[in-house]
C-alpha cells in the first residue's frame, strides 16, 4: 500500500493532480490518499469532496510531502518541494526537465523516482498517460473561444432578415493535438479553416476534420521520432510563409500551435504579416510558453498592435479547471498503476514508458539530455 500525496500548486494555476473521483479509485486500489488543504478550490472541487471520497486533508503541506511514497503534481516541483520529499519516494508532474534543472538536481539528492509526465513515450500503450495530449486538446478548444471572444464578427454564415453574415475564415498553424483540436472547435462553430503544418499526415487528419491544408510546393514529410516534427530548412520555412501569407492576411483569425520538440517554436507569422492583417483579427499563440509562433505576441499577455488583438495567454488548460484536471488526474491514475502495481512500487526500466519518462533514480540523473545540461549549468 502506498502514501499517496496529491499537492496544492503554486498560485495562478487552477488545476489539481487528483479529482475526487480519481482519489476514490487510488483509495479503492489500496493506497492511502492525502491532498493538501485547498488543492482542488480552483478546479471546484472542494476538501470535502475528497474526503467523502477517503482522502486525510493535509493542513501542514511540508509533512505531507516527506510522508508521502508518491507525489502527485500538475506542475513542476519548486527544488524547496524537491527537497522536502522522503528519500527514494516518487513524484509524478510535469518536469520538464531542461527548463527545471535545480528541481531535478534536488530530486536526485533526495534519491527521487521523478517521472516527468513531459517524457511519456507516445506509444499505443501511453496513450492513457499522455497529459500532454490531454491538456493540448483542450488548450486548442479554449484557443478558438478566445479567438471568438476578441473577434468582432460572429464564427458562422448567419442568415438574417438583414442580410447574409459571411463565416469567419480561420488559419490553423500546426495539426498536432492542439491544432486538431482547435480545427474541430472552429469547424463546429462554423468557420472557413485552412491549415498548415510540416508534417504530411497531418494533411489527411485535417481533410478529414473538414479544413483545407494548405500545400508548400517541393514539402518534404518532416515527421521525426515518435510522431514530433523536424525542425524545417530555412528554405521550407521560407516557401511555407509565401503560402501562409496569403491566408494569413485575408484571415479572421489566426491559431498557432507549431511547436518542433527541444527547440524554440519557429517563427511563423512575422511582424510584417501582422501589420498587413485586417484591423480587428485575432491571433492566438500557443507557442508562447516555447518563445511564440508570431513576432509580435508577448508571454502572458493580450495586446492589440497594428489593430490585430494578439493572444499571449499561458496555461489555456487553467481557463478550463474542471474538466483539463479531470482528464489530467486520469492520466496520472494510470502512471500511479504503473509504477505501483497492487500498491507495491516497481520501476522497471525494462518497461519503455518507465525507461522514457523516469529522470532521476536512486540519486543519479538518467537521462542523458538532461545530465549534460546539469553537468554543463554547475
Ligand atoms: P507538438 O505540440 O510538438 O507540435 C504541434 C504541431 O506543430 C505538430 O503537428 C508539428 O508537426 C507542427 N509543426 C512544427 N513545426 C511547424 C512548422 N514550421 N509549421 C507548421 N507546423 C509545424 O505536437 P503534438 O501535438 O504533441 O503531436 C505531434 C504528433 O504526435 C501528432 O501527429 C499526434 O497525432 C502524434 N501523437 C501520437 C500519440 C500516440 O501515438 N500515442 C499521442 C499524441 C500525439
Amino acid at each position: 500500500m502506498a502514501t499517496v500525496f496529491v499537492s496544492n500548486e503554486a498560485s495562478g494555476e487552477t488545476r489539481v493532480a487528483a479529482t475526487p473521483e480519481t482519489v476514490r479509485r487510488m483509495i479503492a486500489e489500496g493506497n492511502s490518499v492525502a491532498v493538501a488543504a485547498g488543492a482542488g478550490a480552483g478546479a471546484h472541487f472542494p476538501d470535502e469532496a475528497y474526503a467523502a471520497a477517503g482522502a486525510t486533508i493535509a493542513t501542514d503541506v511540508a509533512g505531507a510531502w516527506a510522508a508521502a511514497d508518491l507525489v502527485l503534481k500538475v506542475n513542476p516541483p519548486t527544488p524547496d518541494e524537491a527537497l522536502r520529499l522522503k528519500e527514494g519516494a516518487v513524484l509524478a508532474s510535469f518536469l520538464y526537465p531542461l527548463s527545471n534543472l535545480p528541481a531535478v538536481g534536488a530530486l536526485a539528492s533526495r534519491k527521487a523516482v521523478a517521472f516527468a509526465l513531459d517524457r511519456v513515450p507516445r506509444i499505443s500503450r501511453a496513450q492513457a498517460m499522455d497529459a500532454l495530449s490531454s491538456q493540448a486538446s483542450i488548450a486548442g478548444y479554449k484557443a478558438v473561444l478566445l479567438a471568438a471572444d476578441h473577434l468582432p464578427r460572429v464564427m458562422p454564415l448567419m442568415m438574417t432578415a438583414a442580410g447574409t453574415l459571411t463565416p469567419a475564415r480561420i488559419v490553423v498553424l500546426g495539426a498536432g493535438v492542439a491544432g486538431l483540436q482547435a480545427i474541430a472547435t472552429a469547424k463546429r462553430l462554423g468557420a472557413v479553416v485552412e491549415v498548415s503544418d510540416v508534417r504530411s499526415a497531418a494533411k489527411e487528419q485535417v481533410e478529414s476534420l473538414g479544413a483545407r491544408f494548405i500545400s508548400v510546393e517541393g514539402a518534404e514529410d518532416l515527421s521525426g521520432a515518435g510522431g514530433y516534427a523536424k525542425e524545417a530548412s530555412e528554405e521550407f520555412l521560407r516557401r511555407q510563409q509565401i503560402e501562409v501569407r496569403k491566408r494569413i492576411v485575408a484571415a479572421d483569425a489566426v491559431i498557432t500551435t507549431a511547436l518542433v520538440p527541444g527547440r524554440k517554436a519557429p517563427r511563423l507569422v512575422t511582424s510584417d504579416m501582422v501589420r498587413d492583417m485586417r484591423p480587428g483579427s485575432v491571433i492566438v499563440d500557443l507557442a508562447v510558453e516555447q518563445g511564440g509562433n508570431c513576432e509580435e505576441s508577448e508571454d502572458g499577455r493580450v495586446v492589440t498592435k497594428h489593430g490585430v488583438t494578439i493572444v499571449g495567454l499561458r496555461n489555456l488548460p487553467g481557463l478550463v479547471p474542471v474538466h483539463a484536471s479531470e482528464v489530467f488526474s486520469r492520466n496520472l491514475l494510470e502512471v500511479v498503476r504503473l509504477l505501483f502495481p497492487k500498491g507495491v512500487r516497481t520501476v522497471d526500466l525494462a518497461d519503455e514508458i518507465i525507461a522514457g519518462a523516469v529522470v532521476t533514480l536512486e540519486g543519479t540523473v538518467r537521462a542523458p539530455d538532461v545530465a549534460e545540461a546539469l553537468a554543463k549549468a554547475s
